[in-house]
């Protein structure tokens, strides 16, 4: 039994194995309805609670799709719905729901929600994303590059806005897939240094550059998420805009990166603030196919955690 908690946390080999085994997956299932099972039913007789304490459409449905097309069966709990959210401790929770399901994937707020999840469930634990990483999305995000591009070890990775939790998971992905990876924003919302320097201490190369139009020069992709999120305080907008509108990934940004440079976002965006309908639809965005990925990605994940 494993837990998927953050990809710093997962061995390399596991995590290489999770990405080839998603394409293989995804090869497999070409041209298939949606709604059609998987020829090999690995979650056969198994049952996944999801449960979300965030809102949710992306990381909601394809867990939820995933499970079915792989023979499994899904229960969705809203954390508010539960007796979490009206004050029972998570360990009490976790013990509970490992009598009823074989894993758990949970979206919630503070990382510590989710360890201690994880130390007290008998059944693997996922992380749906924390107000700090969200590693489910970095895995169909390398998927999508690499189905594109080819490897991305070596490749020039530039995140631009806020340091926020998807950009901790890409620099976690940048030491463990052997990328190099150049942060551009204001230094109010720099990525944590923690974080820095695991990836560092992993040989690759990790640059915090404040001029956006020197970021991208060389860059392989482009990556950009909301400049407000979830656990964000809206009373902060205002400011927040301000800082971060220099980093807007526009046509004129996109087009001082390489020339075959993909964009990539996360979703949900908010079009015309931290990136431009123009790139957005334009021809070397690839979101949609990162969003596709998730389901794919997340198939392998569970997989692995369940050791099937
Ligand atoms: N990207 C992502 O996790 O989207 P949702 O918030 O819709 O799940
Ligand atoms: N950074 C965003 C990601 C949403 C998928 C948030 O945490 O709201």
């Amino acid at each position: 039994m494993n837990h998927f908690l953050d990809i710093h946390k997962t061995d390399p080999a596991a995590l290489r194995h999770m990405i080839t085994q998603a394409g293989d997956m995804k090869q497999a299932r070409q041209g298939r309805p949606k709604g059609t099972p998987d020829d090999d039913q690995p979650l056969a007789g198994q049952m996944v609670a999801l449960i979300f304490e965030k809102p949710s459409t992306r990381t909601r449905v394809s867990f939820d799709v995933g499970v079915r097309q792989m023979g499994g069966q899904t229960m969705l709990l809203s954390g508010q719905d539960m007796q979490l959210g009206h004050g029972e401790t998570i360990a009490d929770t976790a013990r509970v729901l490992s009598r009823y399901v074989d894993m758990i994937m949970i979206r919630t707020f503070d990382e510590n929600v989710l360890t201690e999840m994880a130390e007290y469930a008998s059944v693997p634990v996922i992380n749906g994303l924390t107000d700090r990483t969200h590693p489910c999305q970095i895995m169909a995000d390398i998927l999508t590059y690499e189905e594109h591009r080819g490897p991305i070890k070596g490749a020039n990775v530039v995140w631009t806005g806020d340091g926020n939790n998807v950009c901790a998971s890409f620099l976690h992905a940048a030491g463990q897939f052997g990328f190099n990876l150049t942060f551009t924003g204001p230094s109010q919302l720099d990525p944590e240094d923690e974080f820095i320097a695991l990836a560092r201490s992993k040989g690759v190369k990790i640059r915090i550059e404040r001029d956006p139009a020197k970021a991208v020069e060389n860059a392989d992709l482009i990556v950009t998420d909301t400049w407000i999120s979830m656990h964000d305080s809206q009373t902060a907008r205002e400011r927040r805009h301000n800082m971060l509108r220099p980093y807007q990934v526009d046509e004129v940004l996109m087009q001082g990166a390489k020339d075959d440079a993909l964009f990539m976002h996360c979703l949900p965006a908010h079009r015309e603030e931290e990136v431009t309908s123009g790139v957005m639809d334009g021809p070397q965005s690839v979101i949609f196919d990162e969003a596709e990925n998730r389901l794919h990605a997340q198939k392998a994940i569970m997989r692995w955690c369940l050791g099937v």
